[in-house]
């Protein structure tokens, strides 16, 4: 089947509708694994950052400095500035589209704390994040769906981007599987968008939806396209434990501590200024310290959120989500008893990298990819250098799926569509072929296997603490794994809604991801943000204030390594100093 748009946008979140909306006069397809308000945005919890100023002072420019800083220096500083300015502008467009945000008593958006998240340069908590209870990115799918819907954009559903189409220098469209009949479809278009989020599901415990398996960035990786600082992986620190559904930051926002086997509030001994409100690679990190001292509940490798102290009421009206999670997933009542927790597989800082305008840019000289776009978890625009601070999530999305949108609306008014390369569905009819075993595969290998083979060694070897050893032999298993993903053997070799096709597609995926994940962290031999080596504790300003592009080789299991300097401001306030809290 042949399609033809002006625009084809690959994700239906936050990133990608909100690219949608700023394009009323183009034609716009969606393209979307999953019903769109299933996205994983759906699962942002406690809030959009923005500084408002309503509820205490606030100044963009505070929001600036606490990305910085919490991103420990490895933020694009200018990009950082787009962020704070513009995450106001894009909280009010969102406002007049009808997000329900909850409000002060006086009619304004309400707002509450989140971590990292400072007056004055780093004085204090601030009251930064605008909220719909705990289900702010519910809320902002339901909305932007709704406003998508009325702009006349033409979804998708239930299609799987298998490959990403160049000719001349541009990229002009994708082949994709639909998922319902099995038919292959190339989308012709002027510009391609990619916003379709992160790859969580690499670890085993994740607060990741089934759904983030790093299509996106493999498909692009696989394209010749580097991946940016994929070492940066973000660690919550409080996940459900062992299932790892979020709990929200907010639950901490709202006065939640953190609780030890010792019935110690031990963030208060780590962070005496911030405590259970220091950006989440520190209490993670502080989780785990507790825990491997001997102070985990019961001795085990997790601890408690505490909740107690706020009250029925307050729970009730601010954290229904999470407390319902607690109960259904646990048996637990947080109204009367703590809440087990511990660090979770939870965002991708780093991605495919982009421009300040989502445009995707292929080398250290920031060439751009003419037609390709990418924004959201899926991108690295570098807004969240080594570690994202809560709530600065959705502002990406927001914020720089915004200005992709209006980036794409003048290149598609300068440019018309490429011409469609020979056979553009070759690649992808070859992949399906070879895993419904088509004559090549030798068989006998199990998805499933390799799957959670691979999720066992993130978690125990590419963690919130990681060293070389164990990162050379999870590369040693990862390079296996690769090889064993060539003898798949899948059950259901029909067409119509073939799971567990999508699943073996979506693992070679993850696998790419993971690939460039490890080489990236045993190269950088430093500790920064997210990424803390045990046999390099140290930050190192004079040999790493630089992002990582990881190059797909031309063999099996080649990786090749290239740098990208750091883009700083020229102001004092930011230069790269310790970070102290
Ligand atoms: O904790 C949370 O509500 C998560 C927010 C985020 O990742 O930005």
């Amino acid at each position: 089947m042949y399609q033809k748009f002006d625009v084809i946008i690959i994700g239906a979140g936050g990133a990608g509708l909100m690219a949608a909306m700023q394009l009323p006069n183009a034609s716009v397809a969606v393209l979307t694994k999953v019903y769109p308000t299933r996205s994983h945005t759906g699962a942002a919890q406690g809030g959009v950052a923005a500084a408002l100023g309503n509820q205490e002072e606030d100044h963009w420019k505070w929001h600036m400095y606490d990305t910085v800083k919490g991103g420990d220096y490895l933020v694009d500083q200018p990009a950082a500035e787009i962020l704070a300015r513009d995450a106001i502008d894009a909280v009010y467009e969102l406002e007049h589209r009808g997000l329900p945000f909850n409000r002060t008593p006086d009619g304004r958006i309400d707002q509450r704390r989140f971590g990292g998240h400072t007056r004055n340069f780093g004085e204090g908590p601030v009251r930064r994040s605008c909220y719909a209870a705990d289900r702010t990115g519910h809320m902002i799918l339901q909305t932007m769906y709704q406003s998508s819907i009325k702009n006349q954009v033409r979804f998708f559903n239930e299609f799987l981007v298998l490959d990403l189409i160049f000719n001349e220098g541009r990229a002009c469209g994708v082949v994709a599987m639909e998922i319902r009949s099995g038919e292959i479809h190339t989308f012709h278009a002027k510009a391609v968008m990619f916003a379709t989020g992160g790859y969580g599901r690499a670890w085993r415990v994740t607060s990741n939806a089934f759904a983030c398996m790093g299509d996106g960035m493999s498909i692009a990786y696989r394209r010749g396209i580097p991946l940016q600082d994929m070492e940066m992986y973000q660690f919550h620190p409080t996940g459900i434990y062992k299932v790892g559904v979020l709990l929200s930051e907010a639950a901490r926002g709202e006065g939640g501590k953190l609780l030890n086997d010792k019935g110690e509030y031990f963030m208060e001994r780590y962070m005496p200024t911030l405590k259970d409100l220091a950006p989440r690679d520190i209490v993670s990190r502080c989780i785990v310290q507790e825990v491997n001292e001997g102070r985990g509940i019961d001795g085990k490798d997790y601890v408690y959120l505490d909740v107690r102290h706020l009250g029925a009421k307050a729970i009730a009206e601010k954290l229904p989500d999470i407390t319902d999670f607690a109960r259904n997933y646990l048996g637990v009542e947080p109204i009367t008893e703590p809440v087990p927790i511990q660090p979770t597989a939870h965002y991708a800082m780093g991605g495919i990298p982009t421009d300040l305008d989502g445009r995707v840019v292929i080398d250290p000289q920031w060439t751009p990819m003419p037609g390709f776009y990418a924004a959201g978890e899926v991108a690295c625009v570098s807004v969240h250098g080594a570690n994202r601070l809560g709530t600065n999530s959705l502002v990406d999305l927001i914020v720089f799926g915004r200005r992709a949108g209006k980036d794409m609306a003048r290149f598609i008014a300068e440019n018309d569509h490429a011409p469609l390369p020979e056979n553009p569905e070759a690649y992808s009819r070859d992949m399906l072929d070879r895993l419904l075993d088509k004559g090549k595969s030798s068989g006998g290998e199990s998805a499933a296997r390799i799957r959670s083979t691979l999720q066992n060694e993130m978690n125990d070897k590419v963690f919130v603490e990681r060293e070389e050893k164990g990162m050379l032999s999870a590369l040693d298993t990862l390079d296996g794994l690769q090889d064993a993903y060539k003898k798949i053997q899948l059950q259901d070799k029909g067409k119509r809604f073939n799971t567990e096709l999508v699943e073996a597609i979506e693992l070679g995926f993850l696998l790419d991801c993971a690939e460039a994940t490890i080489h990236g962290a045993i190269a950088r031999k430093e500790s920064r943000g997210a990424h803390y080596r045990l046999d390099y504790t140290k930050r190192d300003d004079t040999n790493w204030l630089k992002h990582t592009l990881a190059y797909k080789g031309e063999k099996a299991h080649d990786v090749r390594l290239d740098y990208k300097d750091v883009v700083l401001v020229d102001d004092p306030i930011f230069k790269p100093k310790e970070r102290k809290y």
